[in-house]
């Protein structure tokens, strides 16, 4: 495990090692029973290449009106729990008495990336932002608070956990693409990126 610090990005490389990696995705795997992943429709009508659920008391949601948190599902009913094992991370890394109030699991198929943004549909951007990735490897691609600044790209490997807090809370970040099949943690390839945050 190592710890490096790139444009505010504080990036920790192996922090999970391969039986916390596995029994994580066990965790997820009754989350995404219960509430399937699904592709939202961004403004302007396009879909996400990436699908998503969520855990936690709020979702991160978007469609035709824009980006927010919901309380469901888009099928109807609440998000499951944030698995202990995945706020035990939060705590570590953090050191924060809150928890976070939701966990975003997004899935990267073979030709899904997140184009660049920035998390700032939360109440109050003092409290960081964890992510953590699992499976294929992506390449990770970290900019300033500011669109179109310079940006760096690293390649995330599962069982690293980035942390995004401070001057880099407000950063600009995306996925360019994944190697695909790179892991053999899902068995049928595709990267998991679990995003916690506090909302309220
Ligand atoms: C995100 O910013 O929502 C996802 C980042 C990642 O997949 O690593
Ligand atoms: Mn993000």
């Amino acid at each position: 495990m190592s710890m490096l610090r790139l444009r505010g990005f504080e990036i920790h490389k192996g922090y999970l090692d391969q039986a916390r990696q596995r029994a994580l995705i066990e965790d997820l795997r009754p989350i995404l029973r219960s509430a399937p992943l699904f592709s939202p429709t961004i403004p302007g009508g396009g879909k996400m290449s990436v699908r998503m659920t969520s855990a936690g008391d709020f979702g991160w949601f978007a469609d035709e009106t824009g980006y927010r948190y919901a309380e469901d599902h888009p099928k109807g009913r609440g998000w499951p729990a944030i698995p202990e094992a995945v706020l035990a991370i939060w705590r570590d890394l953090t050191g924060l008495e809150r928890q976070p109030d939701s966990c975003l699991l997004n899935y990267y198929g073979q030709d899904a990336k997140m184009g660049l943004h920035q998390d700032k549909d939360e109440a109050d951007f003092s409290f960081p932002v964890v992510s953590i990735s699992l499976g294929d490897d992506g390449m990770f691609r970290m900019g300033e608070a500011r669109r179109g600044g310079k940006t760096d790209t690293i390649w995330l490997n599962s069982g690293d956990v980035v942390v995004m807090g401070g001057a880099a809370r407000l950063n600009y970040h995306g996925v360019d693409r994944i190697r695909f099949q790179s892991s053999r943690l899902l068995p049928k390839g595709g990267r998991i990126n679990l995003t916690l945050r506090v909302v309220t």
